[in-house]
Protein backbone atom coordinates (compact mmCIF):
# COMPACT_ATOMS: atom_id res chain seq x y z
CA UNK A 1 0.00 0.00 0.00
CA UNK A 2 1.33 3.25 -0.68
CA UNK A 3 0.14 7.01 -0.26
CA UNK A 4 -2.29 8.16 -2.89
CA UNK A 5 -0.09 11.31 -3.65
CA UNK A 6 3.21 9.86 -3.64
CA UNK A 7 1.43 7.36 -6.46
CA UNK A 8 0.53 9.87 -8.78
CA UNK A 9 4.09 11.89 -7.92
CA UNK A 10 6.15 8.86 -9.17
CA UNK A 11 4.98 9.19 -12.19
CA UNK A 12 7.03 11.78 -12.98
CA UNK A 13 3.83 13.91 -14.63
CA UNK A 14 3.14 16.00 -11.25
CA UNK A 15 4.98 17.39 -8.01
CA UNK A 16 3.75 15.87 -4.78
CA UNK A 17 1.96 19.43 -3.90
CA UNK A 18 0.23 18.99 -7.76
CA UNK A 19 -0.97 15.96 -6.85
CA UNK A 20 -2.20 17.06 -3.54
CA UNK A 21 -4.00 19.19 -5.48
CA UNK A 22 -5.32 17.09 -7.79
CA UNK A 23 -7.11 14.80 -5.07
CA UNK A 24 -8.39 17.18 -3.25
CA UNK A 25 -10.40 18.87 -6.25
CA UNK A 26 -11.61 15.21 -6.42
CA UNK A 27 -9.96 14.51 -10.12
CA UNK A 28 -8.70 11.38 -8.79
CA UNK A 29 -10.04 7.48 -8.30
CA UNK A 30 -8.21 4.47 -7.35
CA UNK A 31 -9.88 1.18 -8.59
CA UNK A 32 -13.25 3.51 -9.17
CA UNK A 33 -13.70 4.91 -6.12
CA UNK A 34 -13.09 8.95 -5.78
CA UNK A 35 -10.59 9.63 -2.82
CA UNK A 36 -10.25 13.21 -1.50
CA UNK A 37 -7.43 12.59 0.66
CA UNK A 38 -3.85 12.92 -0.70
CA UNK A 39 -2.67 10.67 2.39
CA UNK A 40 -5.10 7.51 1.62
CA UNK A 41 -3.44 4.44 1.13
CA UNK A 42 -3.77 2.70 -2.13
CA UNK A 43 -2.91 -0.74 -3.35
CA UNK A 44 -0.05 -0.77 -5.32
CA UNK A 45 -1.78 -2.74 -8.36
CA UNK A 46 -5.19 -0.37 -8.05
CA UNK A 47 -5.98 1.49 -11.05
CA UNK A 48 -5.45 5.09 -10.68
CA UNK A 49 -6.98 7.27 -12.93
CA UNK A 50 -7.01 11.42 -13.23
CA UNK A 51 -10.10 13.13 -15.07
CA UNK A 52 -10.92 9.15 -15.68
CA UNK A 53 -7.67 8.19 -17.53
CA UNK A 54 -5.22 5.87 -16.12
CA UNK A 55 -1.53 7.52 -14.93
CA UNK A 56 1.53 5.76 -15.25
CA UNK A 57 5.11 6.40 -17.13
CA UNK A 58 4.24 7.38 -20.47
CA UNK A 59 5.33 3.88 -21.48
CA UNK A 60 4.83 0.72 -19.93
CA UNK A 61 7.64 -0.53 -18.15
CA UNK A 62 8.00 -4.84 -17.40
CA UNK A 63 10.99 -5.87 -15.73
CA UNK A 64 12.16 -9.47 -14.47
CA UNK A 65 14.51 -9.17 -11.09
CA UNK A 66 16.51 -11.71 -9.41
CA UNK A 67 15.54 -10.56 -5.83
CA UNK A 68 18.39 -11.56 -3.64
CA UNK A 69 17.80 -11.77 -0.22
CA UNK A 70 18.42 -8.42 2.07
CA UNK A 71 16.20 -6.29 -0.18
CA UNK A 72 12.20 -5.31 0.64
CA UNK A 73 9.85 -5.72 -1.93
CA UNK A 74 7.89 -2.47 -0.87
CA UNK A 75 9.29 0.28 -2.79
CA UNK A 76 9.07 2.76 0.19
CA UNK A 77 10.29 1.37 3.58
CA UNK A 78 12.04 4.18 5.65
CA UNK A 79 15.60 2.89 6.43
CA UNK A 80 15.64 -0.42 4.24
CA UNK A 81 16.91 -0.90 0.90
CA UNK A 82 14.14 -1.08 -2.01
CA UNK A 83 13.98 -3.29 -5.05
CA UNK A 84 14.13 0.12 -6.86
CA UNK A 85 17.08 0.67 -5.25
CA UNK A 86 18.61 -2.24 -7.50
CA UNK A 87 17.71 -0.08 -10.70
CA UNK A 88 19.07 2.14 -12.35
CA UNK A 89 18.56 5.99 -12.66
CA UNK A 90 15.99 5.89 -15.54
CA UNK A 91 13.88 3.38 -14.30
CA UNK A 92 13.00 5.32 -10.90
CA UNK A 93 10.35 7.55 -10.95
CA UNK A 94 8.30 6.00 -13.54
CA UNK A 95 6.01 4.44 -11.33
CA UNK A 96 7.38 0.86 -11.01
CA UNK A 97 6.51 -1.40 -8.70
CA UNK A 98 6.59 -5.24 -7.76
CA UNK A 99 3.87 -7.75 -8.99
CA UNK A 100 3.44 -9.29 -5.73
CA UNK A 101 5.65 -9.44 -2.74
CA UNK A 102 8.69 -11.67 -1.59
CA UNK A 103 10.18 -11.42 1.74
CA UNK A 104 12.53 -9.63 2.88
CA UNK A 105 14.82 -12.56 3.34
CA UNK A 106 13.34 -14.50 -0.21
CA UNK A 107 15.11 -14.58 -3.30
CA UNK A 108 13.89 -15.09 -6.98
CA UNK A 109 11.65 -13.87 -9.34
CA UNK A 110 9.73 -10.41 -9.03
CA UNK A 111 8.02 -8.65 -11.99
CA UNK A 112 8.08 -5.28 -11.71
CA UNK A 113 6.13 -3.05 -13.95
CA UNK A 114 4.26 0.06 -14.00
CA UNK A 115 1.52 -1.67 -15.66
CA UNK A 116 -1.16 -1.75 -13.04
CA UNK A 117 -4.43 -2.88 -14.83
CA UNK A 118 -1.60 -5.60 -16.15
CA UNK A 119 -0.12 -6.59 -12.33
CA UNK A 120 -3.90 -6.33 -10.87
CA UNK A 121 -5.02 -9.06 -13.73
CA UNK A 122 -2.06 -11.35 -12.73
CA UNK A 123 -2.17 -10.96 -8.83
CA UNK A 124 -5.81 -11.10 -9.07
CA UNK A 125 -7.13 -14.33 -6.90
CA UNK A 126 -9.44 -15.23 -9.51
CA UNK A 127 -6.63 -15.64 -12.09
CA UNK A 128 -5.13 -17.98 -10.05
CA UNK A 129 -1.81 -17.51 -11.63
CA UNK A 130 0.60 -20.45 -10.52
CA UNK A 131 4.01 -19.01 -8.61
CA UNK A 132 6.63 -22.17 -7.67
CA UNK A 133 9.07 -21.88 -5.33
CA UNK A 134 12.31 -23.95 -4.40
CA UNK A 135 12.03 -24.11 -0.70
CA UNK A 136 14.72 -25.82 1.68
CA UNK A 137 13.48 -26.85 5.23
CA UNK A 138 14.56 -27.76 8.72
CA UNK A 139 13.00 -31.67 8.91
CA UNK A 140 12.27 -34.35 6.34
CA UNK A 141 9.81 -33.87 3.98
CA UNK A 142 7.34 -36.85 3.13
CA UNK A 143 4.11 -38.17 1.33
CA UNK A 144 2.31 -37.13 4.49
CA UNK A 145 3.88 -33.41 3.30
CA UNK A 146 2.77 -33.95 -0.29
CA UNK A 147 -1.10 -35.33 0.44
CA UNK A 148 -1.69 -32.39 2.90
CA UNK A 149 -0.45 -29.88 0.26
CA UNK A 150 -2.65 -31.44 -2.28
CA UNK A 151 -5.70 -31.71 -0.12
CA UNK A 152 -5.26 -27.93 1.13
CA UNK A 153 -3.73 -27.08 4.86
CA UNK A 154 -5.63 -25.11 6.85
CA UNK A 155 -3.40 -22.96 9.23
CA UNK A 156 -3.07 -22.72 13.03
CA UNK A 157 -5.00 -18.68 12.86
CA UNK A 158 -7.73 -21.05 10.84
CA UNK A 159 -6.57 -19.37 7.26
CA UNK A 160 -7.82 -22.39 4.71
CA UNK A 161 -4.92 -22.60 1.64
CA UNK A 162 -6.07 -23.44 -1.51
CA UNK A 163 -4.58 -26.86 -2.91
CA UNK A 164 -1.08 -27.09 -3.75
CA UNK A 165 1.46 -29.50 -4.99
CA UNK A 166 4.61 -29.90 -3.30
CA UNK A 167 7.61 -32.25 -5.54
CA UNK A 168 10.13 -33.75 -3.16
CA UNK A 169 13.73 -33.11 -4.77
CA UNK A 170 15.31 -34.29 -1.19
CA UNK A 171 14.36 -34.94 2.08
CA UNK A 172 14.85 -31.20 2.70
CA UNK A 173 14.34 -29.35 -0.22
CA UNK A 174 10.58 -29.12 -3.16
CA UNK A 175 9.17 -27.27 -5.55
CA UNK A 176 5.67 -25.92 -4.16
CA UNK A 177 3.36 -25.05 -6.26
CA UNK A 178 0.74 -22.28 -5.17
CA UNK A 179 -2.31 -20.76 -6.88
CA UNK A 180 -2.77 -17.82 -4.15
CA UNK A 181 -0.49 -15.93 -2.18
CA UNK A 182 -1.32 -15.05 1.01
CA UNK A 183 0.87 -13.29 3.62
CA UNK A 184 4.31 -15.66 4.74
CA UNK A 185 2.45 -18.59 3.09
CA UNK A 186 5.08 -20.76 2.20
CA UNK A 187 6.89 -20.18 5.47
CA UNK A 188 3.30 -20.84 7.41
CA UNK A 189 2.44 -23.83 4.96
CA UNK A 190 5.18 -26.12 6.25
CA UNK A 191 5.70 -24.48 9.73
CA UNK A 192 2.90 -25.76 10.56
CA UNK A 193 3.75 -29.35 9.15
CA UNK A 194 6.45 -28.89 11.63
CA UNK A 195 9.26 -28.17 8.90
CA UNK A 196 10.21 -24.56 8.66
CA UNK A 197 12.21 -22.66 6.35
CA UNK A 198 15.50 -22.15 5.91
CA UNK A 199 15.99 -21.13 2.29
CA UNK A 200 13.21 -19.71 -0.34
CA UNK A 201 13.23 -18.62 -3.91
CA UNK A 202 10.71 -18.28 -6.37
CA UNK A 203 11.57 -19.70 -9.75
CA UNK A 204 8.36 -19.47 -11.68
CA UNK A 205 5.64 -16.87 -11.70
CA UNK A 206 2.83 -17.39 -14.11
CA UNK A 207 4.51 -18.20 -17.52
CA UNK A 208 7.67 -16.60 -16.19
CA UNK A 209 10.44 -18.48 -15.47
CA UNK A 210 13.04 -17.21 -13.29
CA UNK A 211 16.31 -16.66 -16.13
CA UNK A 212 19.24 -18.34 -14.15
CA UNK A 213 21.84 -16.30 -16.39
CA UNK A 214 20.73 -13.46 -14.36
CA UNK A 215 22.87 -13.21 -11.00
CA UNK A 216 21.40 -12.13 -7.99
CA UNK A 217 20.41 -8.15 -7.42
CA UNK A 218 20.31 -8.10 -11.49
CA UNK A 219 17.17 -7.38 -13.96
CA UNK A 220 16.51 -7.28 -17.51
CA UNK A 221 13.45 -6.20 -19.69
CA UNK A 222 10.87 -8.93 -20.69
CA UNK A 223 11.56 -10.69 -23.87
CA UNK A 224 9.19 -10.71 -26.85
CA UNK A 225 7.90 -14.10 -25.71
CA UNK A 226 7.47 -13.52 -22.56
CA UNK A 227 5.96 -10.27 -22.77
CA UNK A 228 3.53 -12.40 -25.22
CA UNK A 229 2.92 -14.86 -22.55
CA UNK A 230 1.83 -12.46 -19.77
CA UNK A 231 -0.97 -10.81 -22.06
CA UNK A 232 -2.40 -14.26 -23.03
CA UNK A 233 -2.10 -15.54 -19.11
N1 LIG B 1 5.74 -17.38 0.77
C1 LIG B 1 6.50 -16.94 1.79
O1 LIG B 1 6.41 -17.44 2.90
N2 LIG B 1 7.37 -15.94 1.55
C2 LIG B 1 7.54 -15.38 0.34
O2 LIG B 1 8.35 -14.46 0.18
C3 LIG B 1 6.74 -15.86 -0.72
C4 LIG B 1 5.85 -16.85 -0.47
Amino acid sequence: MERLDKRLAATGKWSRKEARELIRAGRVAAGGVPCRAPEQKVDEAALVTVDGAPIGADRPVYLMLHKPAGVVSSTDQPGERTVLDLLGEEYQNIGLFPAGRLDKDTEGLLLLTNDGPLAHRLLSPRSHVDKVYYVEVDGELDGDDVEAVRAGLTLGDGTVCLPGELELLSHYSAHITLREGKYHQVKRMLASRGKPVTYLKRVKFGPLILDENLPKGAWRPLNERELESIFCE
